[in-house]
């Protein structure tokens, strides 16, 4: 088996967020998943909410001690705002957050582990979805602005890698078009300006990093998910250039370019339902692009134009202009119902390189869910998931071959270090190198941590497919 050498000092990491592996102990604010759970558990697989996750406010030495273990050389998370900042208008820290988020951020530099911060993970403070509407909402972006250099001012001087958002096109669709998060609106209009005031608080927050001279870096994650048009027919093709448009180009344009995809702005005006923005809004956006990037990679979107009519009574969607279809012979991950395409790793590392200044970036997330692990347990205990080994090493290989030919990658992250909860999909799917026994939170190494072990070790993954 040929042997597949990356980059030096190569980013053998993993990312999580706050919500999703701290657990809710003791916390007094709400996010809108908190608020979500205490009032309609039934929206949560076997109704398993945010209160434990993988309980890591109280287990982050025993924790960041495995990450060490499994020879992880960085780690994503996120901050909470509702854990960090008590009060958000006044931006009164909360004492035991604030020492919270320091000793996590201590006990990783003492173990060689680079913190790579996350400001906001989904994670809108229920009080300000609920007073103004979160970020439907300018004043929402200001007050962003402010928890953002709080962190900066106490954590700046450890933290060098910092990122203003993650994924921040599912609020958009999930918030406010598809209905899979609270507060469950289907409203385009509404969705299209929290999308323009996401990539203002991105750009206002890089304003403010920079603007106190802080040494590090400051970059967005995206989940990219490459539209693939079903043929090669104009119709086709112009339904997954809309697509792109709207769920990738959107974010990726204004944080690389700080403009707007002249496609989406031409499209929202002629459909009259374009942001209430403003030219020194836009000037704000223009200069403050990002240091690097973070592309979450899980699937493609496969795209043909409209077949069957568009559902007139949800109001403007951008769906007006596209579907989905399902790819003949596709490969799913069945358990979390997304199509497997390792390919889409090298094309948009591609992208990245021709179209997007060859940008430094890295894979801030790739991983693959899977239900009822624990059959998979050897006599040791140890859940032995050459499935996801494999799925890794088969997306390596594609992002080796990017590399090769000169894309800027510097790191590849999976999510996610240690097994944790996932939104309304809770426990179902498990993602981690270490699994987590919920009812006793004992966490175990899966073959999968030994394996990143030796590939961070080593800088060198085995080639797929040889
Ligand atoms: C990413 C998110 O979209 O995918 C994570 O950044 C999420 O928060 C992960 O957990 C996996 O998706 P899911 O829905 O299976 O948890």
């Amino acid at each position: 088996m040929s042997k597949l050498k990356f980059p030096q000092d190569f980013w053998w990491g993993a990312a999580t967020s706050g919500p999703q592996s701290e657990g809710r102990f003791n916390k007094k604010n709400r996010n809108i998943f908190d608020y979500w759970f205490d009032n309609d558990k039934t929206a949560f697989f076997n109704g398993v909410g945010p209160d434990i996750a993988s309980n890591f406010y109280n287990s982050y030495k025993e924790d960041i001690k495995m990450l060490k273990e499994i020879g992880l050389n960085s780690l994503r998370t996120s901050i909470q705002w509702t854990r960090f900042i008590k009060d958000y208008e006044t931006v009164e820290i909360d004492e035991d957050g604030a020492k919270f988020y320091n000793n996590v951020i201590n006990e990783l530099i003492k173990n060689e582990i680079i913190p790579v911060l996350n400001l906001f993970h989904f994670d809108m403070p229920m009080e300000l979805q609920e007073k103004y509407g979160g970020w439907e909402s300018k004043y929402v972006v200001e007050l962003f602005v402010k928890y953002a250099r709080k962190a900066f001012e106490l954590f700046g001087d450890r933290v060098k890698h910092w990122v203003t958002f993650n994924e921040p096109i599912v609020p958009v669709e999930a918030q406010y078009m598809y209905k899979f998060h609270y507060p469950l609106i289907v409203d385009g209009k509404k969705a299209v300006q929290v999308l323009y005031n996401t990539a203002l608080a991105s750009a206002k927050v890089i304003k403010e990093f920079r603007n106190m001279k802080n040494d590090g870096e400051i970059g967005i994650i995206l989940n990219l998910t490459p539209s693939y048009p079903r043929s090669e027919s104009t119709e086709d093709k112009k339904a997954a250039d809309i697509s792109d448009a709207f769920f990738n180009n959107s974010f990726l344009d204004t944080a690389i370019y700080g403009k707007f995809p002249e496609l989406l702005v031409e499209i929202l005006k002629k459909d009259n339902v374009l942001w209430d923005g403003t030219l020194k809004e836009l000037e704000i956006i223009r200069e403050n692009t990002v240091d690097f990037l973070g592309v979450n990679y899980y699937q493609p979107k496969r795209v043909k134009a409209r077949e069957s009519g568009f559902d007139v009574s949800k109001g403007w969607l951008p769906d007006k202009y596209f579907e989905h279809y399902d790819m003949p012979g596709r490969r799913m991950n069945i358990y979390r119902g997304w199509e497997i395409y390792p390919q889409a790793i090298y094309d948009i590392a591609k992208n990245i390189q021709e179209n997007y200044k060859n940008i430094k970036w890295f894979i801030s997330e790739n991983g693959m869910g899977v239900e009822g692990e624990e059959r998979f347990k050897n006599s040791d205990g140890i859940i032995e998931d050459d499935y996801r080994i494999d799925f890794y090493r088969e997306h390596l290989t594609y992002l080796h071959k990017a590399i090769q030919e000169g894309a800027n990658c510097f790191g590849y992250h999976t999510w996610t270090p240690i097994d944790c909860w996932s939104w309304t999909n809770a426990y179902k799917n498990r993602y981690g190198f270490i699994s987590v026994d919920l009812p006793t939170q004992i966490k175990t190494i899966k073959k999968s941590g030994y394996w990143i072990k030796k590939v961070s070790e080593t800088n060198e993954v085995e080639e797929w497919g040889k």
